[in-house]
């Protein structure tokens, strides 16, 4: 299946499938290692991240709860990204092994505010799992510990969550739209 409206699909749903089995593998020996008993939650972002965590959820073999946090950015008057919370977490994650599951990291900026927030609250650990990221985009230098796929070039993509004015997320592959739906898109 492949959208009109979309220029070009780099990413099938058995690439990415196979590259989060690969994340939650990582993810698994990883906090075996580390040998805590803080219990694990997944934090997901909404909405880019919700079909990567439900599928990241599912490939995890160590026992662990999920929450969501909706967020959104804003420019203060010193033009610094600020972060809103649209939607707060449900649970305290006060001594929790913490891991934020995001769609894309681009500037770093969100991820920044994001872990700052969270580590005020008094977790175990903070970590980041990113199914995309754009390295060459960061202004902020944020540390990413499980990334699915590096974005170079970063294009803008769509699909697997990811949206253009909330457009295309239900794709289960991931594309660069045209430039057409995206002239078309932008307008509605
Ligand atoms: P950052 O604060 O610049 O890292 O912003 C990350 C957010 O920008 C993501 O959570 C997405 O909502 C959005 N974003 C960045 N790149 C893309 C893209 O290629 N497609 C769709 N959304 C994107
Ligand atoms: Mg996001």
């Amino acid at each position: 299946m492949t959208d009109s409206q979309i220029e070009k699909v780099l990413f099938t749903p058995e690439t990415i499938a196979k590259r989060i089995n690969q994340l939650a593998f990582e993810i698994d020996i990883t906090y075996k290692s580390i040998g805590s008993d803080a219990p694990l939650t997944l934090v997901g972002i909404l909405k880019g991240s919700y079909m990567f965590l439900a599928d990241l959820s599912r490939a995890l073999n160590t026992p662990h709860h999920v929450d969501f946090m909706s967020v959104s950015s804003y420019e203060d008057t010193q033009s610094t990204g600020n972060l809103k919370i649209e939607c707060d977490l449900r649970h305290s994650i006060k001594g929790k092994h913490v891991i934020i599951v995001e769609d894309i990291v681009d500037t770093g900026r969100t991820l920044a505010h994001l872990q700052k927030l969270l580590w005020n609250r008094q977790p175990y650990c903070v970590e980041v799992a990113t199914l995309f990221s754009k390295p060459t985009e960061r202004v902020v230098d944020v540390p990413v510990h499980y990334t699915g796929f590096d974005l170079n070039p970063p294009e803008f993509i769509v699909g697997y969550g990811l949206d253009y004015n909330e457009h295309f997320r239900n794709l289960p592959y991931v594309g660069v739209p045209t430039q057409a739906a995206i002239r078309e898109l932008s307008l509605k």
